[in-house]
């Protein structure tokens, strides 16, 4: 059986082609970069809808198929952007009823998981799964893949991306900030926010670049900043992995390109006695491959979509997905 996958809950559109073992034939993918400021709802849509078909065209050429070779369809369902889950649902829904093949919407959270799971071969991890638009640390309980912390503002990816654009980093955030911290050589101290599971980083990204306003050093800022937000990240995994001892970590979505915050996990996860996991960066990212494995994943296992059930919903949440393929 092969599957295609489509995501498209924010900035990249991405289709991948996957097998019914987890082999992933393609990985293609195209991402908005907004012209300037943060992401435009309608124009990065648009963006996805003019770059399907040449996304489509390079999936399909590097698995060497053709579109008639697909046997099923699946599509990022939700959480994100409305617009751009519409785009990538209404072309799921296009291909799947001219292939007469049944279709699948996944959760993108979940998604980011599973295809950590296959690649990296970790059986039960705590996920921490940083990007853009999400922080959430995820692990497996009770039939559920349930939320042990998550954010209660601003993503953490978001909070570096802000940052760098409030003091003239240039784009993309991040990576830049990353860059920097590493000639910082003073911490400074900014707020951190930990509450109970949940975490803060609106009041971090605003201090800082105030901060940055009363004269602060910028290299001793991304450095501080970095080492506060991500030690807040550390702490609520940290407790996650206590209660539910668990022997597995798993660090995913786009912040995962960070070798600070990799090197602040593994260390936790060794003083745990647990195993530390981050998939390759181009499955860490938004891709299609995580979609398409979770699709067979799912179908493998009895679930079935009607149309009606691939309205896109902005807020799902990664507790309300039956998971029957580790159910049991
Ligand atoms: P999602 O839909 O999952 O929220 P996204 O649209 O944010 O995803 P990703 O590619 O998963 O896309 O993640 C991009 C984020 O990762 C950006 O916030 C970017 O700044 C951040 N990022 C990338 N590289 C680094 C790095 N080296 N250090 C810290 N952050 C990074
Ligand atoms: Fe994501």
């Amino acid at each position: 059986m092969l599957c295609l996958g489509i995501e498209g809950t924010a900035h990249t559109f991405g289709i991948g082609i996957v097998d019914s073992r987890g082999k992933v034939l393609a990985n293609a993918s195209r991402t908005y970069v907004p012209a300037k400021g943060g992401i435009h709802p309608r124009d990065a849509a648009q963006f996805h809808a003019a770059n399907a078909r040449a996304v489509l065209d390079e999936a399909l050429k590097v698995a060497k198929i053709g579109i008639e070779d697909i046997n099923l369809m699946a599509f990022s369902g939700g959480p994100g952007i409305g617009p751009c889950l519409r785009t990538a649902a209404t072309a799921a829904r296009a291909l799947a009823s001219w292939l007469n093949v049944p279709i699948i919407s996944v959760n993108h959270c979940v998604a980011h998981v599973e295809i950590g799971r296959l690649t990296e071969g970790a059986r039960d991890p705590v996920t921490l799964y940083v990007s853009g638009g999400n922080t959430q640390v995820i692990a497996f309980d009770a039939g559920r893949y349930r939320v042990f912390g998550e954010t209660l503002d601003i993503p953490v990816g978001n909070c570096l991306d802000v940052f760098a654009r409030e003091v003239g980093i240039p784009h993309p955030g991040g990576p830049n900030v990353e860059r920097l911290a590493r000639e910082g050589k003073r911490y400074i101290p900014l707020p951190y926010v930990v509450k109970g599971m949940d975490l803060s980083f609106s009041g971090l990204m605003t201090e800082a670049v105030r901060k940055h306003r009363a004269g602060a050093n910028l290299r001793d800022l991304c450095y501080s900043l970095q080492e506060t937000a991500f030690a807040a990240l550390v702490e609520v995994t940290e407790r996650a992995v206590a209660h539910t001892e668990k022997k597995e970590v798993m660090l995913t979505g786009g912040v995962a390109a960070n070798k600070r915050l990799r090197e602040m996990l593994r260390f936790m996860a060794k003083e745990h006695g647990a195993k530390f996991y981050v998939p390759p960066m181009e499955l860490c990212a938004d891709n299609g491959p995580m979609i398409g494995w979770t699709g067979i994943l799912a179908y493998k296992h009895g679930v079935r979509h009607k149309l009606d059930d691939t309205v896109v919903k902005q807020r799902q949440r990664t507790d309300e997905i039956d998971i029957p393929w580790r159910s049991g």
